[in-house]
């Protein structure tokens, strides 16, 4: 018989299962710049509240001598806690047990905090550091992997789910935060790919660094699968904290709203801040920034398709999804890049209940081979199909060009913008004077004394009559035409009085989104 009683044979077992990989493995994460798993979840939630699940399971391999090699938890802790006061679920990857590589019962532990989370309509938040799928277990570990992305696509569009890559995450196992609605990774210590470097020397024979294969660099900026790119665990897990805060806990409840703040600066300074001339640049997060209650906008895919800029922001309290054309980058033009970045977005925001509010300054599509050929007819309609599908409020605000389909696409009154205004710079037309004149006037052009006056006149003719918001509201396709300095009470009104917006889509198993 042994002489420990039940009650320590249960704080020993707990305090075993606490150790994860050893204190040479704990050292090695450290010296990485990396926090623990454990580290993390302590960052992570609010004081005292994270309560673990499953902190006995183990694996059952017995292949490769792994009946020697285990470990309370199997390399990932699993549980429920608190994020200012709101419930979430979480699971966070332990690297130092087996590379926090994953088995058939760490991925059963996965499955089983994501089946409550979506029982219990709460967030999932995955901190992952993992060398991939246990390669001892084979398939179960790959099935494992299966059972995980499945819940990640029926769980998507319900509860909110985020995820932090904080070390490797490698193979398929990048398809699990690759569903979820957000990706955060950190500077130096995290990488995302499908094959590895080794793999891409095989076939290909390049030589890549894991970084500059998969790095946060390659993903926040030419591949956009990263939304956010943080310096360190603890920015980045802050950064998680943070995003929450703008969110509902699931489809069903509504954004929490918090007390309101005035915005930055004067909103007199926004009657001078977009130039007249249409061909002089500014920057779109001076006129975000003006509005929106101080420091709250946060930027989403901040290095990615930087000619359209996205975020989460409040206005009076209330969150809400900023799109705006970035007349600072390529003109703000709309590509291939801008339309994916945005249609994500928007979907995003429809999801959950969150309002959006675009701010219009576009030239159009981006002309060229390379967009053509690269799809801009599917990925623009993307951006299209989302603003058309969304029913949540969506306020427009048109700051100067609205040029030709983008016009229409850039949550028009057409496909069902509700609050539709213009500045009294704003200009609505097919495409701008210049080229329009070249068009319709050709001839007389030709035939005038002086060409050269003669498009300068019709040009200017062109720009008084149509470069204006007027025929826009005459038409009623602008709410009304607002001073720049009104916009904030403006949106306030409106975000109030759509408090209570009932829309919704014709009944369908689901659309056909131009993928
Ligand atoms: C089992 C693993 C492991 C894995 C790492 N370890 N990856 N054990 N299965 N996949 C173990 C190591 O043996 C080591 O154990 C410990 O974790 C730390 O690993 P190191 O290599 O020492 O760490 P580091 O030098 O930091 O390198 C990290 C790494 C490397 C780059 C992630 O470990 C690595 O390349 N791992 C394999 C990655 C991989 O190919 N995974 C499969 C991808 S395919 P000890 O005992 O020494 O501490 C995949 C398919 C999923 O995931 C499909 C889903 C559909």
């Amino acid at each position: 018989m042994s002489s420990e009683t039940p009650a320590e044979r249960l704080d020993r077992t707990r305090a075993e299962a606490l150790l994860g990989g050893g204190e040479r493995r704990v050292e090695a994460q450290h010296k990485k710049g990396k926090l623990t798993a454990r580290e993390r979840v302590e960052l992570l939630c609010d004081p005292g509240t994270f309560e673990e699940l499953d902190a006995f399971v183990q694996h059952r391999c017995r292949d490769f001598g792994m009946e020697q090699n285990r470990s309370l938890g199997d390399g990932v802790i699993t549980g429920h806690a608190r994020i200012d006061g709101r419930r979430v679920f979480l699971f966070s990857q332990d690297f130092t047990v087996l590379g926090g590589s994953l088995s058939g019962a760490y991925a059963r532990k996965i499955c089983k905090v994501m089946d409550l989370a979506l029982k219990a309509g709460l967030p999932v938040v995955g901190l992952n550091d993992s060398g991939g799928a246990r390669i001892q277990e084979g398939v179960e570990s790959l099935g494992g992997y299966a059972d995980i992305f499945l819940r990640n696509t029926l769980a998507s569009g319900v509860i909110p789910q985020i995820s932090a890559v904080l070390g490797p995450c490698a193979g398929g196992a990048v398809y699990s935060p690759a569903i979820t609605d957000f990706i955060a990774m950190v500077e130096d210590t995290s990488y995302m790919y499908v094959t590895g470097p080794s793999v891409v020397k095989t076939v290909t024979n390049e030589d890549v660094s894991h970084a500059g294969l998969g790095g946060p660099e390659v993903h926040a900026v030419t591949s956009g699968v990263a939304h956010f790119v943080r310096r360190d665990d603890a920015d980045c897990i802050a950064l998680v904290r943070r995003l929450l805060s703008y969110l509902p806990s699931n489809n069903a409840a509504d954004p929490p709203r918090v007390e309101a703040k005035p915005p930055l600066g004067q909103a007199q300074e926004l009657d001078d801040l977009v130039p007249l001339d249409s061909t002089k640049p500014y920057d779109m997060h001076e006129v975000v920034n003006r509005i929106v209650d101080a420091d709250s906008f946060l930027e989403v895919h901040e290095g990615y398709a930087k000619n359209i800029i996205v975020g989460l922001a409040r206005v009076d309290g209330r969150p809400v999804g900023v799109v705006g054309n970035q007349p600072n980058h390529l003109s703000g033009v709309l590509d291939i890049g801008a339309s994916l970045k945005a249609a994500r977005f928007v979907r995003f925001c429809d999801c959950f209940n969150i309002p959006l509010v675009t701010f219009v300054d576009v030239p159009g599509f981006m002309p060229g081979r390379d967009q053509e050929f690269g799809g801009i007819i599917k990925h623009g309609a993307k951006l299209l199909y989302a603003y058309c599908e969304a029913t949540v409020p969506k306020l427009t605000v048109i700051t100067r060009k609205a040029f030709g389909g983008a016009y229409d696409v850039m949550s028009s009154k057409h496909i069902r913008g509700d609050l539709n205004y213009g500045w009294p710079a704003a200009q609505i037309a097919v495409m701008g004077a210049k080229g329009a004149v070249e068009i319709i006037s050709r001839r007389e052009i030709a035939a005038a004394d002086d060409p050269v006056a003669e498009s300068d006149r019709l040009t200017r003719d062109y720009e008084e009559q149509f470069l204006n918001p007027y025929r826009a509201a005459e038409l009623g396709y602008l709410d009304a035409v607002i001073h720049p300095r009104e916009t904030r009470g403006r949106l306030i009104a409106g975000l109030e009085l759509l408090e209570t917006k009932r829309d919704k889509n014709p009944p369908k198993k689901h659309g056909n989104l131009p993928l």
